[in-house]
């Protein structure tokens, strides 16, 4: 497995074995790789004979330096993890090799997708998620791309980079990875103590119910958020940022109940804030 540092060599590397015939997958992450992140780079070598994993804690999707400092990091073991999973190129850059200039040029994530949900939560982060993704596609050239469905709106925001930019990517959509307790897949679980770590499942627990009562018939959007908050309020070392039902293509609250939706929630455990959703197929 090669370490690349710099962006030269990463573009160079991969066009090169492209022109020789090589079908290219990328699996963008910010390092701490967990089982999500194995099943990402597994499912791309299974689809591409060479696969590059990007680690890059990109500061520009933070809030905070402080964030960015909290932000989990072990690249010594990220580099087991993918050479495991079937990575040949490993692309870990220093910030200034990303960013050679602050304030960046960045991409904004216009319209109700960039302003809703984490678009509303965390000003600027999709829009940093964005500006990092389209720098890591144009780097690598024609490929696929390995996106986990753990991080919902970003996989949607991916695809409108890739489409409204035109880029030659097509993105790959792979399902969440659960701990047997249900808790998804995240490198920010590392941050949890043990009593947070179990309060967790709270957050699977409270999208599974949403999920059954639209399945068993309810049909007002209003009664399933308020399910759902209400399971998530109970755990006390849990604060809820939001529940929510949306139209799953859109993340537009629907008028009615039908077709594919998706739950989402957000919430602090302790200091760190988690993610989840879940999917209710039209
Ligand atoms: O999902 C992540 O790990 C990050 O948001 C990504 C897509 C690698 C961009 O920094």
């Amino acid at each position: 497995m090669q370490v690349i540092e710099r962006v030269t060599e990463l573009t160079a590397t991969l066009e090169a074995r492209r022109a020789s015939g090589v079908a290219v997958g990328l699996v963008p992450t910010m390092g701490a790789l967990h089982d999500g992140h194995a099943s990402l780079i597994e499912r791309a070598a299974a689809e591409c004979e060479l696969v590059c994993v990007s680690i890059f804690v990109n500061p520009l999707q933070f809030g905070s330096l402080d964030e960015v400092g909290r932000y989990p990091r072990d690249l010594a073991s990220d580099l087991v993890v993918a050479e495991k999973a079937g990575a040949g190129v490993i692309f870990a850059p220093p910030v200034e090799e990303m960013y050679p200039q602050m304030p960046a040029v960045g991409v904004h994530v216009a319209g109700g997708l960039g302003a809703t949900l984490e678009g509303a939560s965390r000003p600027g982060h999709l829009d940093g998620v964005a500006t990092v993704v389209a720098k890591l596609l144009a780097m690598a050239g024609a490929c696929r791309a390995y996106f986990g469905e753990k991080d919902y709106q970003q996989l949607l925001v991916v695809r409108r980079v890739v489409v409204d930019l035109s880029f030659p990517v097509t993105v790959v959509a792979c399902p969440t990875v659960r701990a047997i307790d249900g808790v998804a897949e995240s490198s920010r679980n590392r941050l949890l103590s043990r009593s947070e770590r179990e309060a967790a499942p709270v957050l699977c627990r409270a999208l599974r119910a949403g999920a059954a009562a639209i399945l068993a018939g309810e049909s007002e959007r209003s009664e399933v958020v308020a399910l759902m908050t209400a399971i998530i309020e109970a755990e006390p070392l849990v604060e809820l940022d939001y529940a929510e039902v949306v139209d799953a293509a859109s993340l537009r609250v629907p008028e009615r109940l039908e077709g594919a939706l998706r739950l989402l929630v957000a919430a602090r455990v302790g200091a760190t804030r988690l993610i989840d959703n879940v999917g209710l197929a039209g």
